[in-house]
């Protein structure tokens, strides 16, 4: 093993503190304290996990959290009409509908429902298109999570060639972007990429976000790259990343590990975002 570890844990650990400070203060001086709806429907066992994280989080850190839990039955409508009482609950500064969704509902209509300045998930198109023309926007979490943590261990971006391999709404377009927005060279590849490992060996940096099990390998990645595994796989072995680990360990110079590495950070911006919405409705 030659790479260093990139600590999402610890990372994470010091802004859940600093948050945590910011609230207390908040509430020293009875101030609006911010509120976090979570809205989860139906049953998907990994979905139950991470909204049971989020909550957790937030109630750590002072916030209301407001959970609402519906049945898998639920109609488009009356997720419609959920979204819509959440949009003018003053109580409510970020809503976070967790994805996937049952097959009956449009996740693009309820997505374009929320109001983008509770969209703390920052998956309105609105922010979608803020974010991709460089303007001040809400950021998605596990992107804004990874340029957190690339900052925090002071990882030159400017100049580096930047590999995004997977192509989702969630992660590997708006990495792309936010590495574009600090003077990083982009590649984007995708499932149907030529020739991967050719692509990911001329990186400086590379974001496995594809959901497969330990794809990128060693032979793949160039001596002292930088590795951001975004990948949960959960196999009987445990969680697994995108990135083989062992193998990608020997030759690149950082790597995030799994589980450890861009997971925590990635509810640590979404309280981030939930703070900053909170502020903004004080205002
Ligand atoms: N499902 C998987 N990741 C996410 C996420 O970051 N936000 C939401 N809302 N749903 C998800």
């Amino acid at each position: 093993m030659k790479a260093q570890i990139l600590d999402g844990k610890k990372v994470a650990e010091e802004v859940r503190a600093a948050i945590k400070k910011e609230v207390d203060e908040i509430k020293s001086k009875g101030g609006h304290i911010p509120g976090l709806a979570v809205v989860l429907v139906g049953e998907n066992p990994a979905s139950k996990v991470y909204v049971g994280q989020k909550e957790k989080k937030c109630k750590e850190v002072g916030f209301n959290s407001f959970l609402h839990k519906l049945p898998v039955s639920t109609t488009e409508g009356e997720l419609l009409k959920l979204i819509e009482t959440l949009n003018n609950d003053k109580a409510v500064d970020g809503i976070l509908v967790q994805l996937p969704l049952p097959q009956q509902i449009d996740s693009d209509k309820v997505l374009k429902t929320i109001d983008p300045s509770k969209d703390v998930d920052g998956f309105h198109p609105m922010n979608m298109g803020y974010l991709v023309t460089g303007l001040p926007a809400v950021h998605p979490c596990t992107p804004k999570g990874i340029m957190y943590l690339l900052d925090a261990y002071g990882i030159e971006i400017e100049g580096k060639h930047a590999v995004v391999v997977g192509r989702s709404n969630i992660v590997g377009k708006p990495i792309a972007h936010l590495l574009l927005d600090r003077n990083a060279t982009v590649t984007i590849c995708h499932s149907r990429t030529k020739d991967l490992g050719a692509i990911t060996r001329q990186a400086d940096i590379i974001v496995a976000a594809v959901g497969r099990p330990r794809m990128i390998t060693g032979s793949m990645v160039k001596e002292g790259a930088v590795v951001v595994d975004v990948g949960i796989n959960r196999l009987e072995e445990g969680l697994v990343g995108d990135v083989d680990f062992k193998t990608v360990g020997d030759v690149a110079s950082w790597i995030t590990p799994v589980p450890g590495g861009v997971g925590p950070l990635t509810i640590a911006m979404l309280l981030k975002n939930t703070l900053e919405a909170g502020r903004k409705s004080e205002r």
